[in-house]
C-alpha cells in the first residue's frame, strides 16, 4: 500500500499517523543522488543516510571510521534528489558520545548544512540526555537500539541482541527512556521478533525494524544488500529483491567485449 496520496511530504507527524493507522512505514538507505531519486520516485517513506556507507560504500570493516564531513557530503547529494521522502542522517561514531553539548552542536551542523529532516543516533539510556538536548532544540531525533554497529567492539560480533532476559529487559527499558527523551522513532536492529513486538506495543512512537521481525511499525534494509550488490553479505534478515551484482558484471563484460571487437562505438554513436 502506497502512502503517496495521503502525504505530499513525509514528516515526523506523518510517521506517527502511519503507526496510529497501522500502515507500515517503508525505509531504505541511500548515499548518493541517483539512488535517492529512484527511492523517492518509488514512494519510499524514509531515506536513511546511514553510516553503513562506511562499509558498503567505503569498504571499511566497521562503521567507526566514518566522519561528520563524510556524512554531510553524502547527505547533501541525497537531499538534492528528494521531494517527498523524509531524509534522516546517521550521526557518526564519536560525534555525540562524549558529551551532550557536542552531540547537539554536531546535530545542528548536520541540519544546517544538509537540508535533511532528522538525525539518528545509537544507544539507550546513556544517550538520553543528548537526545533530549537535540530534540528540545527542534531537531527530530531517531533512536537506534538492539544491535548498534558503532558498539561492535564492545559486543564482539554482529549476532542478534536481546536473546536473554536481562538484555531484553534493558532494550525495552532503553526504548521507553529514548521515547521519553523526545525521540520521534526508534530503529530496532537484530532483536527477536517477540521482543520487537513488545517494544513496538509499549511505545507511542513508531519502531523501524531491521532483522527485528514483522511486528515493527516499519522496515528498513541497507539498499545495496537488498539489491544484491553486496555479494558477500547474506544474513537471514536481508531479502534480495534484485541481483544487480550479476546484472552489472554482465553489462561490464559486454562493454569490454564490444570495445575489443570494435562493436562500440557504432556509427550511430559517433559524431
Ligand atoms: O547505518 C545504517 O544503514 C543503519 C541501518 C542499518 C538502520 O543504521
Amino acid at each position: 500500500m502506497s502512502t503517496e496520496q495521503t502525504f505530499k511530504r513525509i514528516t515526523t507527524k506523518a510517521l506517527g499517523l502511519l503507526k496510529k493507522k497501522g500502515i507500515k512505514i517503508t525505509a531504505l538507505t541511500a548515499y548518493d543522488f541517483i539512488t535517492a531519486k529512484l527511492l523517492d520516485q518509488a514512494g519510499i517513506d524514509l531515506i536513511l543516510v546511514g553510516d553503513s556507507l562506511g562499509m558498503v560504500f567505503q569498504g571499511n570493516e566497521t562503521t567507526l571510521p566514518v566522519t561528520m564531513d563524510e556524512m554531510i557530503y553524502h547527505t547533501k547529494a541525497v537531499t538534492k534528489a528528494v521531494n517527498r521522502s523524509m531524509v534522516v542522517v546517521d550521526m557518526p561514531f564519536m560525534s555525540y558520545q562524549l558529551i551532550a553539548d557536542e552531540g547537539f552542536r554536531n546535530a545542528g551542523r548536520i541540519m544546517k548544512e544538509t537540508n535533511a529532516s532528522a538525525v539518528k543516533l545509537e544507544g539507550g539510556e546513556r544517550v538520553a540526555d543528548t537526545i533530549k538536548k537535540i530534540s528540545d532544540a527542534g531537531i527530530p531525533v531517531m533512536g537506534h537500539i538492539g544491535l548498534t554497529p558503532q558498539s561492535i567492539h564492545q559486543f564482539g560480533s554482529y549476532r542478534e541482541r536481546g536473546r536473554d532476559k536481562e538484555e531484553a529487559d534493558e532494550i525495552l527499558k532503553d526504548a521507553k527512556i529514548i521515547e521519553q527523551a523526545g525521540a520521534f522513532s526508534i530503529v530496532l536492529e537484530k532483536i527477536p521478533a517477540a521482543l520487537a513486538k513488545q517494544v513496538t506495543e509499549s511505545l507511542t512512537i513508531p519502531t523501524i525494524g531491521i532483522g527485528a521481525g514483522m511486528h515493527c511499525d516499519g522496515q528498513i534494509l541497507v539498499t545495496p544488500d537488498m539489491l544484491g550488490l553486496n555479494v558477500d553479505f547474506h544474513p537471514r534478515f536481508v531479502r534480495t529483491y534484485a541481483n544487480l551484482a550479476d546484472e552489472c558484471t554482465k553489462a561490464f563484460t559486454n562493454y569490454i567485449n564490444d570495445i575489443r571487437k570494435l562493436k562500440f562505438p557504432s556509427k550511430d554513436e559517433s559524431y
